[in-house]
């Protein structure tokens, strides 16, 4: 007799889940139970549709250009700066969670990967969460915007799209600013943060290979090339995949190989000269 359950009404609960503080804990609890094996993911009911994931009323959900800007030498700037990272994090549980639930059909380490990263997630969360509170403020206390999640809405129909473009492009834009911040804030002599920024850096990258790996897997199992498609995905949305510093190395280790990297980089001139 089969004892094991669907593993996708609890992970739609989580994901619906509006209080950080219960998405964390349900995360928790799913990633546990799947990896003790009471959960599988054998396909049941198709996945509802939904728009929005659950998010507490605050913080205050602003397009993006209207985020003010604030200088990090300021105490409310520099607890904003933190703000921000916890917004991604929070938005990443979420990411994460909706990769799970949504695409069904696909090998258990698919679901087991993105369940393992959503408690990932969520760890992040709760340790820039505590170095917010340190400074006297907590999540919700600045505005935000709703970019990450957007592009999940967007590549909600497809797993190849989803892992094409978000670990791919705007988690790996992640790898490229952690250092810059981290060098900011050990100026500032914050080694508390600093250390949560290490963790932080270091699962990232294994996120990033993670979505790399997919890829490669969904693109095998279609008979697509994945560097040209990968060219194309970036050109039809309006994608910036350089902007700034290019963080190689990291790039490298999240399985970018060198010859993906040049080609974009050379597709980045060509756009930017409007060849
Ligand atoms: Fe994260």
């Amino acid at each position: 007799m089969n004892t094991t359950q669907s593993v996708y009404p609890a992970l739609l609960s989580a994901l619906q889940a509006s209080s950080p503080e219960e998405k964390c804990r349900q995360t928790a609890l799913i990633f546990s139970g799947f990896s003790d094996g009471l959960f599988d993911n054998r396909p049941s009911e198709k996945p509802l549709d939904f728009r929005e994931a659950g998010r507490p009323a605050k913080p205050e959900l602003v397009p993006s250009r209207a985020v003010r800007a604030r200088k990090m030498n300021t105490p409310e700037g520099y607890a904003a700066m933190l703000h921000a990272i916890c917004h991604i994090e929070f938005n990443a549980i979420n990411l994460a969670l909706d990769a799970a639930y949504r695409f069904r059909n696909l090998p258990t380490a698919f679901t087991g990967d993105w369940i393992r990263i959503a408690k990932e997630e969520a760890y992040h969360f709760q340790l820039m969460r505590g170095r917010l509170q340190a400074y006297g403020f907590d999540y919700g206390d600045f505005e935000a915007h709703n970019h990450l999640w957007d592009m999940a809405y967007k590549t909600a129909f497809d797993p190849l799209l989803r892992m094409a473009l978000v670990p791919r492009v705007l988690e790996a834009r992640g790898l490229d600013v952690t250092p810059a911040i981290r060098a900011k804030v050990a100026q500032k002599g914050d080694l508390a943060t600093c250390d949560v920024l290490d963790i932080i850096y270091r699962d990232e990258i294994g996120h990033v290979k993670t979505g790399n790996r997919w890829y490669q897997y969904l693109c095998a199992e279609r008979g697509l090339e994945p560097t040209a498609l990968f060219r194309n995905l970036v050109a039809r949305y309006d994608l910036f995949i350089f902007r700034g510093y290019v963080n190689i190395e990291a790039r490298e280790q999240a399985g970018f190989s060198r010859f993906e990297l040049d080609m974009l980089e050379d597709f980045e001139q060509s756009l930017k000269a409007g060849v």
